[in-house]
Protein backbone atom coordinates (compact mmCIF):
# COMPACT_ATOMS: atom_id res chain seq x y z
CA UNK A 1 0.00 0.00 0.00
CA UNK A 2 0.99 3.58 -0.84
CA UNK A 3 -0.02 6.40 1.04
CA UNK A 4 1.12 9.76 0.39
CA UNK A 5 0.34 12.92 2.69
CA UNK A 6 0.38 16.44 1.72
CA UNK A 7 1.43 18.42 4.29
CA UNK A 8 3.66 21.64 5.30
CA UNK A 9 4.98 19.62 8.49
CA UNK A 10 6.36 16.27 7.37
CA UNK A 11 8.88 16.48 9.98
CA UNK A 12 5.75 16.08 12.20
CA UNK A 13 6.07 12.11 10.87
CA UNK A 14 9.32 10.96 11.65
CA UNK A 15 8.98 9.75 15.37
CA UNK A 16 5.41 8.09 15.19
CA UNK A 17 5.68 6.82 11.94
CA UNK A 18 8.99 5.47 12.88
CA UNK A 19 8.36 3.35 15.29
CA UNK A 20 6.69 -0.42 16.78
CA UNK A 21 4.14 -1.40 14.43
CA UNK A 22 4.30 0.99 11.61
CA UNK A 23 7.73 1.13 11.48
CA UNK A 24 8.02 -3.27 11.20
CA UNK A 25 4.92 -2.53 8.50
CA UNK A 26 7.26 -0.31 6.21
CA UNK A 27 10.30 -2.50 6.40
CA UNK A 28 8.64 -5.23 5.45
CA UNK A 29 7.36 -3.34 2.66
CA UNK A 30 3.76 -3.39 3.53
CA UNK A 31 3.46 0.38 3.51
CA UNK A 32 5.35 2.90 1.99
CA UNK A 33 4.45 6.82 3.26
CA UNK A 34 5.65 9.37 1.18
CA UNK A 35 5.59 12.85 2.07
CA UNK A 36 4.93 15.92 -0.29
CA UNK A 37 5.21 20.14 1.08
CA UNK A 38 2.76 21.73 -0.79
CA UNK A 39 4.58 24.70 -0.35
CA UNK A 40 6.91 23.53 -2.87
CA UNK A 41 5.17 24.14 -5.24
CA UNK A 42 4.39 27.87 -4.82
CA UNK A 43 6.00 30.16 -7.12
CA UNK A 44 6.14 33.20 -5.86
CA UNK A 45 9.00 35.03 -3.92
CA UNK A 46 7.56 34.49 0.11
CA UNK A 47 6.74 30.82 -1.29
CA UNK A 48 2.90 31.89 0.56
CA UNK A 49 0.71 28.55 1.14
CA UNK A 50 -2.17 31.49 2.76
CA UNK A 51 -3.79 34.15 2.30
CA UNK A 52 -6.66 36.58 4.17
CA UNK A 53 -9.96 35.46 3.93
CA UNK A 54 -12.08 37.78 1.09
CA UNK A 55 -15.06 39.07 3.03
CA UNK A 56 -12.53 39.90 5.81
CA UNK A 57 -12.77 38.16 9.17
CA UNK A 58 -9.78 37.14 11.08
CA UNK A 59 -6.87 34.46 10.74
CA UNK A 60 -5.56 32.51 7.16
CA UNK A 61 -7.18 30.45 4.81
CA UNK A 62 -4.97 28.21 2.85
CA UNK A 63 -4.40 28.81 -0.93
CA UNK A 64 -6.07 26.34 -3.38
CA UNK A 65 -2.89 26.71 -6.50
CA UNK A 66 -0.15 25.14 -4.32
CA UNK A 67 -2.30 22.34 -3.17
CA UNK A 68 -4.02 21.77 -6.38
CA UNK A 69 -0.28 21.67 -8.08
CA UNK A 70 0.81 19.64 -5.27
CA UNK A 71 -1.73 16.53 -5.95
CA UNK A 72 -1.38 16.93 -9.77
CA UNK A 73 2.00 15.82 -9.39
CA UNK A 74 1.33 13.59 -6.55
CA UNK A 75 -1.72 11.88 -8.74
CA UNK A 76 0.18 11.75 -12.19
CA UNK A 77 0.89 8.17 -12.50
CA UNK A 78 -1.73 7.17 -10.56
CA UNK A 79 -4.91 9.14 -11.07
CA UNK A 80 -7.35 6.24 -9.17
CA UNK A 81 -5.64 6.82 -6.09
CA UNK A 82 -8.27 8.07 -3.41
CA UNK A 83 -8.07 11.26 -1.88
CA UNK A 84 -9.01 12.05 1.48
CA UNK A 85 -8.82 15.72 2.69
CA UNK A 86 -8.76 16.21 6.60
CA UNK A 87 -11.15 18.37 7.85
CA UNK A 88 -13.81 18.26 11.16
CA UNK A 89 -16.23 18.83 8.75
CA UNK A 90 -15.58 15.04 7.42
CA UNK A 91 -17.50 11.52 8.09
CA UNK A 92 -15.92 10.60 11.93
CA UNK A 93 -13.63 8.30 10.63
CA UNK A 94 -14.31 4.41 12.76
CA UNK A 95 -13.19 1.16 12.58
CA UNK A 96 -15.54 0.15 9.58
CA UNK A 97 -13.60 2.83 7.69
CA UNK A 98 -10.24 1.32 9.10
CA UNK A 99 -10.81 -1.38 7.33
CA UNK A 100 -12.43 -0.47 4.32
CA UNK A 101 -9.40 2.07 4.08
CA UNK A 102 -6.75 -1.16 4.66
CA UNK A 103 -8.20 -2.55 1.53
CA UNK A 104 -6.97 0.07 -0.84
CA UNK A 105 -3.51 0.26 -2.84
CA UNK A 106 -3.15 4.02 -2.83
CA UNK A 107 -4.29 6.73 -0.76
CA UNK A 108 -3.54 10.85 -0.49
CA UNK A 109 -4.19 12.39 2.11
CA UNK A 110 -4.27 15.87 2.41
CA UNK A 111 -3.46 18.11 5.54
CA UNK A 112 -5.21 21.38 6.69
CA UNK A 113 -3.36 23.70 8.35
CA UNK A 114 -4.33 27.36 9.88
CA UNK A 115 -7.62 28.29 10.21
CA UNK A 116 -9.19 26.84 7.08
CA UNK A 117 -8.76 26.28 3.17
CA UNK A 118 -9.67 27.85 0.42
CA UNK A 119 -13.44 26.17 -0.52
CA UNK A 120 -12.51 25.17 -3.77
CA UNK A 121 -10.13 22.40 -2.38
CA UNK A 122 -12.61 20.13 -1.33
CA UNK A 123 -13.59 19.46 -5.07
CA UNK A 124 -10.55 17.54 -5.35
CA UNK A 125 -10.94 15.07 -2.66
CA UNK A 126 -12.86 12.16 -2.86
CA UNK A 127 -13.90 12.27 0.62
CA UNK A 128 -13.37 14.46 4.08
CA UNK A 129 -13.00 12.81 7.28
CA UNK A 130 -13.04 14.24 10.97
CA UNK A 131 -10.96 11.63 13.82
CA UNK A 132 -13.45 13.70 16.43
CA UNK A 133 -16.22 16.76 17.14
CA UNK A 134 -12.79 18.89 18.55
CA UNK A 135 -10.67 20.97 16.00
CA UNK A 136 -6.60 20.64 15.75
CA UNK A 137 -4.10 22.67 14.89
CA UNK A 138 -4.00 20.82 12.33
CA UNK A 139 -4.41 17.67 9.78
CA UNK A 140 -1.28 15.70 10.91
CA UNK A 141 -2.06 14.04 13.82
CA UNK A 142 -5.40 12.96 12.72
CA UNK A 143 -3.51 11.61 9.62
CA UNK A 144 -1.55 9.54 11.99
CA UNK A 145 -4.44 8.31 13.76
CA UNK A 146 -6.36 7.07 10.30
CA UNK A 147 -2.70 5.44 9.32
CA UNK A 148 -2.16 3.94 12.47
CA UNK A 149 -5.83 2.60 12.71
CA UNK A 150 -5.76 1.21 8.96
CA UNK A 151 -1.92 0.50 8.46
CA UNK A 152 -2.40 -2.64 11.80
CA UNK A 153 -5.06 -4.13 9.70
CA UNK A 154 -2.85 -4.78 6.51
CA UNK A 155 -2.53 -8.30 6.76
CA UNK A 156 0.81 -9.29 8.11
CA UNK A 157 1.13 -5.69 9.96
CA UNK A 158 0.89 -7.57 13.48
CA UNK A 159 2.89 -10.33 14.59
CA UNK A 160 1.33 -13.97 14.78
CA UNK A 161 0.67 -13.51 18.27
CA UNK A 162 -0.76 -10.35 18.00
CA UNK A 163 -4.17 -10.20 16.59
CA UNK A 164 -6.82 -7.80 15.30
CA UNK A 165 -9.67 -9.98 14.98
CA UNK A 166 -10.66 -9.77 18.50
CA UNK A 167 -9.78 -5.64 19.09
CA UNK A 168 -12.78 -3.94 20.16
CA UNK A 169 -15.56 -2.87 17.48
CA UNK A 170 -14.43 -5.91 15.46
CA UNK A 171 -18.09 -7.44 16.34
CA UNK A 172 -19.10 -4.10 17.67
CA UNK A 173 -18.25 -5.42 20.87
CA UNK A 174 -15.52 -3.72 23.21
CA UNK A 175 -12.78 -5.99 24.41
CA UNK A 176 -13.19 -8.21 27.16
CA UNK A 177 -10.75 -7.76 30.11
CA UNK A 178 -7.20 -9.15 29.76
CA UNK A 179 -4.64 -10.19 32.88
CA UNK A 180 -1.36 -11.25 32.62
CA UNK A 181 1.24 -12.53 35.43
CA UNK A 182 0.97 -11.56 38.41
CA UNK A 183 -1.98 -14.03 39.92
CA UNK A 184 -2.50 -11.80 42.41
CA UNK A 185 -1.20 -7.79 42.49
CA UNK A 186 -1.77 -5.20 45.23
CA UNK A 187 -4.29 -7.45 46.72
CA UNK A 188 -6.28 -7.33 43.08
CA UNK A 189 -6.64 -11.29 41.88
CA UNK A 190 -7.31 -12.30 38.12
CA UNK A 191 -10.32 -14.10 38.02
CA UNK A 192 -10.12 -18.17 38.82
CA UNK A 193 -11.57 -19.13 35.52
CA UNK A 194 -8.91 -17.94 33.31
CA UNK A 195 -6.83 -20.16 35.23
CA UNK A 196 -8.47 -23.35 34.93
CA UNK A 197 -7.21 -24.21 31.48
CA UNK A 198 -10.93 -24.99 30.68
CA UNK A 199 -10.66 -23.24 26.86
CA UNK A 200 -14.70 -23.43 26.30
CA UNK A 201 -15.54 -21.17 29.87
CA UNK A 202 -12.91 -19.78 29.20
CA UNK A 203 -13.99 -18.20 25.69
CA UNK A 204 -18.07 -17.99 26.97
CA UNK A 205 -17.02 -15.57 29.92
CA UNK A 206 -14.99 -13.69 27.63
CA UNK A 207 -18.25 -12.90 25.11
CA UNK A 208 -20.19 -12.31 28.16
CA UNK A 209 -17.72 -10.08 29.78
CA UNK A 210 -17.29 -8.35 26.52
CA UNK A 211 -21.06 -7.92 26.55
CA UNK A 212 -21.62 -6.57 29.70
CA UNK A 213 -18.77 -4.10 29.05
CA UNK A 214 -20.51 -3.02 25.78
CA UNK A 215 -23.78 -2.55 27.72
CA UNK A 216 -21.93 -0.37 30.39
CA UNK A 217 -19.84 1.37 28.60
CA UNK A 218 -21.12 1.77 24.42
CA UNK A 219 -24.73 0.45 24.49
CA UNK A 220 -25.09 2.42 21.26
CA UNK A 221 -22.50 0.23 19.91
CA UNK A 222 -24.89 -3.32 20.97
CA UNK A 223 -27.55 -2.64 18.00
CA UNK A 224 -24.73 -3.70 15.79
CA UNK A 225 -23.52 -6.39 17.68
CA UNK A 226 -26.15 -9.40 15.93
CA UNK A 227 -26.61 -11.14 20.05
CA UNK A 228 -28.37 -14.08 19.97
CA UNK A 229 -31.28 -14.54 21.89
CA UNK A 230 -29.85 -16.37 24.58
CA UNK A 231 -27.53 -12.92 25.23
CA UNK A 232 -30.25 -10.58 24.70
CA UNK A 233 -32.25 -12.02 27.31
CA UNK A 234 -29.23 -12.30 29.56
CA UNK A 235 -28.51 -8.38 29.66
CA UNK A 236 -32.27 -7.79 30.12
CA UNK A 237 -31.71 -9.88 33.59
N1 LIG B 1 -8.17 19.05 11.31
C1 LIG B 1 -8.47 19.81 12.39
N2 LIG B 1 -9.25 19.15 13.24
C2 LIG B 1 -9.48 17.92 12.70
C3 LIG B 1 -10.23 16.79 13.10
N3 LIG B 1 -10.93 16.77 14.23
N4 LIG B 1 -10.22 15.71 12.29
C4 LIG B 1 -9.55 15.73 11.12
N5 LIG B 1 -8.82 16.76 10.69
C5 LIG B 1 -8.78 17.87 11.46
Amino acid sequence: MLIQILTLFPEMFDGPFNCSILKRAQEQNLVEFRYHNFRDFTTDKHRMVDDSPYGGGSGMVLKPEPIYRCLQAVKKDRPLAKTILMTPQGAVFDQKLARQLSAEEHLIFICGHYEGFDERIRQWADFELSIGDYVLTGGELAVMVVCDALVRLIPGALGSDESAVRDSFTGSLLDFPQYTRPVEFEGSAVPELLLSGHHAKIEAWRREQAIVRTAQRRPDLLKDANLTEAEQRFLME
